[in-house]
Parts: C-alpha cells; structure tokens; sequence
C-alpha cells in the first residue's frame, strides 16, 4: 500500500466487520496493513483495535437534513478557499474541474473508484483549507427530493442551469422502484459497468453499468448547464450528486451484501490524476477506493 489514510482517530463503540465491504478475511488484514501506514503503532496491535479507531469517522449527511448545517457552511467556505489559491496550485477550484474535464473515467468498471477517489482527494483538501478536520461532503438524494434543494439556489448557488427550483427528476430515472431494482442486480459488471484493460486511461469505456446509465447520466443532464459537460465540477451540485452515486455503491456492498470484483485488472489499475489535501501528487489503486469508505467516512445512511 503506497498511500496512507487520514483517519479521524475518535473514541469507539463498536468496530466494523470486514464483512460489510464484502472483504476478505485477507482483504481485511491488508486493510490494517493500510492503516499500520499511518504511523499509529502502539494501536496498529492488532486488528480489533485498529478498526476500533476508524470507527468514528467523518460522517457524510443528507443535505437536506439539519445535521448537514455546518458541512454545508464549510463546503461553501471551502469552495471559496479553493477558487482564491492561483491556479499553479492543484487544488484551485478550476484546476479541481480539470483533472475531470481531462481525465474522468466514464462508461466502464472504472468510474465508481475513479470518482470515489476524486471526492476523498476533494474531501482532504476542504478540509485541509477549512482546518475542519471533521469535515464530509453532504450528499444530494434525489431520490427523497428530486427538486434541487434550496442550499442550491442560496449558499452554493452556481450558474447555468437549465433546471429550475420546481424543475423535478423523473421518477423513471431516480425513483425508489427503479433504484431498488438497480441494487438488486447482483452482477459487478451490469451494475458498475463493463470491464477494461490495467491502467487503461481512456476517458470513455466500452459501456454504461446501471448505476451510471441511468440515474448519474440522468442528473447531470436534468441539471444541466455545466453539469451536462464534462466541467461539471465547477457546479457545486456536481461534488454531492457524486456523492449519492458513491453512497448507493455502498449500499449495494453493505445493505445488499454484492462483492465487487476481484478481477485484478480492476483491483491494480492505479490513478495518478488527483492532489491531496497540500495539493502535491498523488498515486492510488482502486483497491485502495475500496478502503476508503471504510477508513475515511461513512455515510448517515449506514
Ligand atoms: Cu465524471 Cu458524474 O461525472
């Protein structure tokens, strides 16, 4: 493992199971290999007690929610942190939009793990800035509310969009019935999206899962403006959309107990695209995306 994990060393209540990833019991034991990483020897012991660490890590909310108050104002604090750095620094609010804009990975087993890793490098880097060091990114659950929330027209308001505050999602697209069928389908490569070469860097793959193709295509165009284009992240919906797109990969792992794949053209395929939280390169595998629900937040819906 070639990465470390800022974690939120908190106290505990009870540690996660490795089972909740779908992970090995092997799987599980390089996971504490990650964490060991982290310099915390006197707790890297033994595996109980490193989980118990990880265990209360940030938590990203509903965005709707009142919990979500001061993740809110910080994201917004953040995003104007971000858009005052000069633009020879990485984590400048439109650099951020460029590693997208040029080197997204779409329509393929990659881009679950491409855009996890995208958030988790984002995530460091409000909170670096902000020095809210509890900081998560809330998530937009169009499912529960498929107008755009109000936060979106006030505090992160952004323009263009084509939709409007009563502009509403189409249940067809991110309705309950058909994310429940969604989560449903077992198959890694129908749901994520079909596989690719180690290391390939094409932007565009050989085809949608359904978790791409229908809901996350569908918001970016309902959004639309910017978030129809590949420099979406310049919208701050972008960054909570993704959000939910990761949260429901999570449910499909957790709640519907689906391994991803263990093929390892997937698991070593590396990404050298992103910048930490002081903005310096960085090189991660998508095993390690794996991990990072696990070690770095977690969802309120979990
Ligand atoms: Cu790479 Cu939803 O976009």
């Amino acid at each position: 493992m070639d990465h470390t994990f800022p974690i939120a060393p908190i106290h505990v209540d009870q540690p996660p199971r490795h089972e909740y990833l779908g992970l090995s019991r092997r799987e599980f034991l390089r996971l504490a290999g990650a964490v060991s990483a982290l310099g915390i020897a006197a707790l890297a012991c033994d595996v109980s007690s490193i989980a118990s660490v990880i265990y209360n890590r940030p938590v990203r909310k509903d965005i709707t929610s009142s919990a979500a108050a001061t993740d809110i104002a910080t994201y917004a604090h953040a995003i104007d942190l971000m858009k005052a750095l000069p633009m020879s620094d990485g984590r400048n609010w439109t650099r951020q939009s460029q590693i997208h804009l040029n080197l997204c990975r779409h329509a393929s087993w990659l881009v679950l793990p491409w855009h996890r890793a995208y958030l988790f490098y984002f995530e460091e880097i409000c909170r670096q800035l902000t020095g809210v060091t509890t900081f998560a990114l809330p998530y937009w659950n169009w499912t529960a509310n498929p107008q755009i929330p109000a936060v979106f027209w006030s505090t992160l308001n952004y323009t263009p969009r084509t939709a409007t505050s009563s502009s509403t999602a189409s249940a067809s697209s991110v309705g309950s019935s058909v994310i429940s069928s969604m989560l449903a389908q077992p198959n890694f490569l129908l749901f994520a999206g079909p596989a690719t070469v180690l290391n390939d860097t094409s932007q565009f793959g050989p085809g949608y899962g359904l978790l791409e193709g229908t809901p996350h295509n569908y918001i970016h165009g309902f959004v639309g403006g910017t978030m129809g284009s590949f420099s979406s992240p310049l919208d701050p919906i972008f960054w909570t959309h993704h959000c939910r797109i990761d949260e429901l990969w999570m449910e499909w792992n957790v709640l519907q107990n689906h391994p991803n794949t263990n093929n390892t053209d997937w698991t070593n395929t590396q990404f050298t695209d992103f910048v930490d939280g002081n903005g310096n390169p960085v090189t991660i595998n998508v095993f390690a995306t794996i991990l990072m629900p696990l070690l770095s937040y977690k969802y309120d819906t979990m």
